[in-house]
Parts: C-alpha cells; sequence; structure tokens
C-alpha cells in the first residue's frame, strides 16, 4: 500500500486547546483517526516535532522513499523562518504539499512570507483541518 506521511510543526501538538478561536478545538490525533477512515486506500503515517532539525530529519528519512506518495507539512512558525526546511524539500524526491490551518495572509504581516512555497507541489491555506484531507486527495490523484 502507497503512503503519505503527514508532518506537523512547532506548536501543532496543542491543537484543540491552542488559540481555538484560530486553530479550532479537536485535537489532531482525534482528527487523524477520521482522516485515516476517509482514505483506507493509503497508509498515512504521522509525525510532530517542536524541533526544526527534527523535521530536516524526517524530510530527508521520508524523501527517497518511492513508496511514499507525498509529503503533507504543516511547518507552524518555521514555515516563515527556515531556509533548512526549503532546503531539506528542494533536496528530496517526494513531492511536499504545505497546508496552513488558518488563512496566514489574512494574519500577522511575518506570517505572509513562506520559504516552503517555492519549492512545494502545492499549498492549502485557511481550510481548517479540511486542509489536510485536501492534501491527501490531491497527492492520491496527481
Ligand atoms: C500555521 C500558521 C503559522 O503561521 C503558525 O505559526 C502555526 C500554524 C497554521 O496551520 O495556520 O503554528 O501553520
Amino acid at each position: 500500500m502507497k503512503k503519505i506521511l503527514i508532518l506537523n510543526g512547532p506548536n501543532l501538538n496543542l491543537l484543540g486547546k491552542r488559540e481555538p478561536e484560530i486553530y479550532g478545538s479537536q485535537t489532531f490525533e482525534d482528527y487523524l483517526l477520521l482522516l485515516r477512515k476517509a482514505f483506507p486506500e493509503v497508509s498515512i503515517d504521522y509525525f510532530q516535532s517542536n524541533h526544526e532539525g527534527s523535521l530536516v530529519d524526517k524530510i530527508h528519512e521520508v524523501g527517497f522513499d518511492v513508496e511514499y506518495l507525498g509529503i503533507v507539512l504543516n511547518a507552524g512558525a518555521y514555515t516563515h523562518t527556515s531556509i533548512a526546511l526549503h532546503d531539506a524539500i528542494a533536496g528530496v524526491k517526494t513531492p511536499v504539499v504545505e497546508v496552513h490551518i488558518s488563512n496566514v495572509h489574512a494574519r500577522e504581516h511575518f506570517r505572509h512570507h513562506s520559504y516552503i512555497s517555492p519549492k512545494a507541489a502545492g499549498i492549502i491555506v485557511g481550510c481548517g483541518l479540511m486542509g489536510y484531507d485536501l492534501a491527501v486527495q490531491f497527492l492520491l490523484k496527481r
């Protein structure tokens, strides 16, 4: 069975209790159960880290594995700061879809720039957790 990795960056472990007016009140673990049920044809792996280097390591680990259709990456605040993540995505073969739960363009100016976007196969912004569904659909169909 083909695989997709969902890779969440810093503070996304707090989903459900972190700023629920922006990010909703569902935990990612609860959402992931529904997502896996919705896409039984693919094995959805999940990894979250608050550490930039661990995210880079994970991209390297999966990025040359032909079993993976792609990586769905919400790099959290590292989106706006990390040249290392930009380079990691540029350096691997697996396509990366950038997802943001909130509409970053309707928020603070420092969230408007992404180091991920120039290397992303697609970008989904502001659709809530449904953005992960859309990214999985895109990777399955592209
Ligand atoms: C986020 C948006 C980022 O600006 C923020 O730092 C996050 C979450 C989102 O999913 O909306 O941690 O990536």
